[in-house]
Parts: C-alpha cells; structure tokens; sequence
C-alpha cells in the first residue's frame, strides 16, 4: 500500500509545462521537470485528464479513453513520462472518467444514430415525462451540477439523455454490462503501460437509480454546498449498487503487482457517507478525498473538527486523503492565506503532518494564488455561466510559474499561453535558494515526513489547547498551529522545534510547553 506513505502531486496537464511552444502544458513539458517533483521531495503524480477531448470541460469530456490529446503529446512520450518519472522513484497516476463521456466519443456518436445503436443503452435514455396538464418535459426533477436540467433532448429519437455536468457530457449508463467490460479494458490498458493508479472522477455518480425516481428537495439545514441545487442527490448519487463497480474496480486494480492505487473523488460532504467507500472490508477504494477543507475557513475549530469526524468514522482498514487546493477550487493560498506567507506555511504543516496521505496542487509548494479574470479570458463554461458570480475555476487552472522571465519559464518568451499568467512574484526559481521561503519550507516538511516514521504512520491525537489554536500528537511528533491573531502557549509538548514556520526556531528545545505568535505552526519531536 505504497500510497499510505506517499505525497501526492496533482498536475494539470495543460498548465505544468509548455515544451514546444504552443502555449499549452504537454507531457514533454512535465517530463522535463520531473527534477523539480524529485527535488521537491513528492512521491506520485496525479495527472488529470490526458485524452482526446473536445475540452467542453477541459478533459473531464473524454472522447478515448485509450489516447493521448494530441495538444498534449502522444502515447510515446506518456511513456517516456512514465520511465523517466520510474527512474526518479516518482508514480504516476492518471485520472479516471467514469461517470460520463464526451458527446464526440465513438459510443455516444454511435447511440445517438439510432434506438437499434448496439452502443444505445451504453447512456442513460427515457422517454419524456408527460404533465398534468399534458404537457411534456425531463423524465424527471435531476439538475446537473453544472446547474440547468440533467437531461437533454434527442430530437431525432424523442427520448432524452442524461448529463448530471454538461449537456456534452453524457452519463454513461453502469447497469450495461459493456460499459463496465469495457472500463476493466480501460484500467488494464493503463496499469500495463506502468500506470500506478487512478484518482476517479465524481466516482459517487456513476450508477443511478433503475427507476429514475425524482429527488426530493433539499433539507434546511443541508450544507450550502447541497443547497445549491435545491435538492437532495438521492437517486442521482450515492446509491447502494456503486458499490459493486467500486468493488470490481478493486478487483482489477489487486490483480498488479504492486497493488494499483485506487484514489475516489466521492464528494459527499457528509463523511459517514464518504467513508462508505473505503467497504465494509478492504475491499473498495484505497483512498477517498476529504473536500472538507475547501469548504472550512482556516480556523482551528472548524479544521479540527473535520479531521477529528473523519478520524472518529473512518473504517480501521481505511486511510484518509487530504487536500487543500485543486482544479476546481480557489487555491488554499488565497481561500485561507489571503497571501499571506505565513497562513500558507501553517497550511502546508497541516497538511503534511495529519495522518493520511497529503495531495498537493501544482504551485502549492510556492503559495501559487489565484488569478483574476476579466469575463473575456474565461475559458471553463462553468465560470463563463455564472460571471460575475463565481469566476468558475479558470482562476487556480493558470500556469505554473517557474520564474518571472518571460514566459514565466512555462513557455517561450513572447508565447500568449492559453490561460493568462498570473503574478510571477512567486515562483520556483526566486523561493528555490531562500532558506525562509514557501518552497523551501515546503520541501523541508516533505524531507521530514520522510526521516520520521512517526509522521507517516502514528495516529492523531489533539492535545489540548487554548481557542485559535490546534495541536495534534502523531507518536513521539507534535504539531502546533497557532490559527489566531494572538500569542498563545500549549502546554505538554517536550523535545527539539524540527520544523517551524519561523525558521530561526528550528533547534529551540522545549521544557513542557511551547510559546507561539500569531499563525505561528511548529513540528517538535
Ligand atoms: C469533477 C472534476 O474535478 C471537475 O473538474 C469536472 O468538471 C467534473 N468532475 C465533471 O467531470
Ligand atoms: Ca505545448
């Protein structure tokens, strides 16, 4: 189970690194900087979506699930990735898309032609839902994440499809037996090219309710984020027999050596519910993502609180996954840190030090923040939809910035990439030899997750604390985040400070309790 002891990376494949000078990330590009990853001190990385896409939602619409986006490279310089990340110790994993393709896949062009398609009820298709007043309309209530109904009508056929995200991503339809056949052909073609796992995308959705029941309205006191959609997703997600595709994805991933990891996106707020797909034995996912932190202010209470459910409810065989920033969401440097540099460095403590395994974002290592967006620039449809609103998720989707040359040593100078630049203050090459950087405390606490089992391995335990502030034993390590604007001392902790957000306190050692400033976070043992 190397994934319990490793720290994922999480790379967007067209904002890593531009190697020819189009202006988007390529694989070439990410093979290129493997060194910085090695460097850095990561063990794995997550590619999100590698294939031929229309981009309608920027990969997540997938056409084949066995290419490589000619934007990004071919399959021969995926696999040069792959040997070249092998030979620095470095995994690779790729991002699964189960629960929709793109409406340009070969299987929905060829559903669509006709109700005889053999690829017909590979998709999701009822009839419409005819009112009391005769009126016909969506075979039932479902929106679509994305907002809008969840179904679209087939003028040629009369019957509509469904789509729980964009109307060009149709839902796949997981009670055929084709479409799972031909998933395991999927997992397998890419664990034998050296694939070491897959983080699965909205892997709660894949199987709907056989009767397409409607959902019923959202309760009151549901979290905003449920809300949303004013209604509950009980037919749509989470249903009992995902758990079977869950479980037979298990079954092709236990079949490698070593064991392929299985990381699932299953965004249920409500953890007794995520933790479900861990299986009532090891016999589901290898890692499910905790999304409560990107809904959570950086607040020690509330913080604490999210870890401690899901340490109080996750199954004994399960591992949890910790996650402060991705593709989807403003980055944990501007939702949390405003900037600031020392929030971020507390940030990253957190997030190295809990028990569980870590997934950093590209740019989280130097404090990389949002980018503003003017309407004209957006290019993911859900910000396009609601600007002013909500940006969408072009603003933490921009390039990396390796320097503030031209280019921001992402592409060539003078190369418009394909999403704007956003500033160029931090990036790797100034933090890289500046011993009180993000980047260089971010490597550090990765060195010392390393050197100390302890980290790795040992459960949490709180400690006792004033208001504002966390603190947490993992073995003979303690952590201390001081998450408040005021000077604070916890008692109990003894031994040498190994890793400090203030640098010079490395070394101080400890009689019983330790004093910390404002956003202060410490690592004793
Ligand atoms: C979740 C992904 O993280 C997001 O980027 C995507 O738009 C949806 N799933 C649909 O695939
Ligand atoms: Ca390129």
């Amino acid at each position: 189970m190397w994934w319990r002891d490793a720290v994922l990376y999480q790379i967007y494949p067209r904002s890593f690194a531009d190697s020819n000078g189009d202006g988007i990330g390529d694989l070439p590009g990410i093979t290129a900087r493997l060194d910085h990853l090695q460097w850095l001190g990561v063990d794995a990385l997550w590619l999100s979506p590698i294939h031929p896409s229309p981009n309608a939602d920027w990969g997540y619409d997938v056409a084949d699930y066995q290419g490589v986006h000619p934007d990004l490279g071919t399959l021969a310089d995926f696999d040069v990735l792959v040997a070249e990340a092998t030979a620095r110790n470095l995994r690779v994993v790729l991002d699964l898309v189960p629960n929709h393709t793109s409406d340009q896949h070969a299987w929905f062009q060829d559903a669509i032609k006709s109700t005889d398609s053999p690829y017909r009820d590979y998709y999701v298709w009822a009839d419409p839902k005819i009112d009391d007043a005769g009126v016909a309309g969506p075979p039932n209530n479902w929106v679509s994440s994305f907002g809008g109904p969840a179904w679209t009508l087939d003028d040629a056929s009369g019957q509509y499809y469904l789509h729980n995200f964009l109307p060009e991503q149709p839902d796949l339809n997981w009670w055929t037996d084709g479409v799972r056949d031909a998933f395991d052909d999927i997992l397998r073609f890419w664990f034998d090219r050296g694939v070491s796992g897959f983080r699965i995308d909205v892997c709660h959705m894949v199987v709907k309710d056989k009767e397409l029941r409607d959902n019923p309205p959202v309760p009151d006191d549901a979290h905003w984020y449920e809300r949303l959609r004013g209604q509950s997703q009980v037919y749509n997600a989470d249903r009992p027999e995902v758990h079977d595709v869950i479980r037979r994805w298990r079954g092709v991933a236990d079949g490698y050596d070593p064991a392929r990891m299985l990381l699932g996106e299953v965004y249920l707020l409500d953890i007794n519910r995520m933790v479900r797909f861990y299986g009532e034995r090891d016999d589901e996912l290898s890692l499910a993502f905790n999304f409560n932190f990107l809904h959570n202010p950086l607040d020690a209470a509330s913080l604490r609180e999210g870890v401690e459910i899901v340490e109080g409810s996750i199954p004994p065989h399960g591992w949890p996954a910790w996650t402060g920033s991705n593709h989807d969401v403003s980055r944990f440097p501007t939702r949390w840190a405003e900037g600031d540099a020392a929030k971020t460095k507390c940030a990253l403590l957190m997030l190295l030090t809990l028990r569980g395994t870590p997934v950093l974002y590209y740019g989280d290592e130097i404090g990389m923040e949002d980018t503003e967006f003017r309407k004209e620039q957006l290019r993911d449809p859900v910000g396009q939809r609601f600007f002013p609103v909500y940006a969408g998720r072009d603003p933490c989707r921009t390039p990396m910035v390796w320097s503030d040359a031209a280019g921001a040593g992402f592409t060539g100078a003078g190369v418009e990439p394909w999403l704007p630049f956003g500033s160029l203050a931090r990036n790797v090459d100034a933090q890289r030899d500046d011993p009180d950087s993000i980047l260089t405390f971010c490597r550090d606490a990765l060195a010392v997750r390393k050197e100390l089992g302890d980290l790795r391995g040992a459960p949490y335990e709180p400690l006792e604390t004033g208001d504002g502030v966390w603190a947490w034993r993992r073995g003979q390590a303690a952590v201390v985040l001081n998450l408040s604007d005021n000077d604070a001392v916890v008692d109990g902790v003894v031994g040498t400070i190994r890793l400090a957000t203030v640098r010079g306190r490395e070394g101080e050692s400890l009689q019983g309790a330790i004093r910390m400033g404002p956003f202060e976070g410490a690592l004793v043992s």
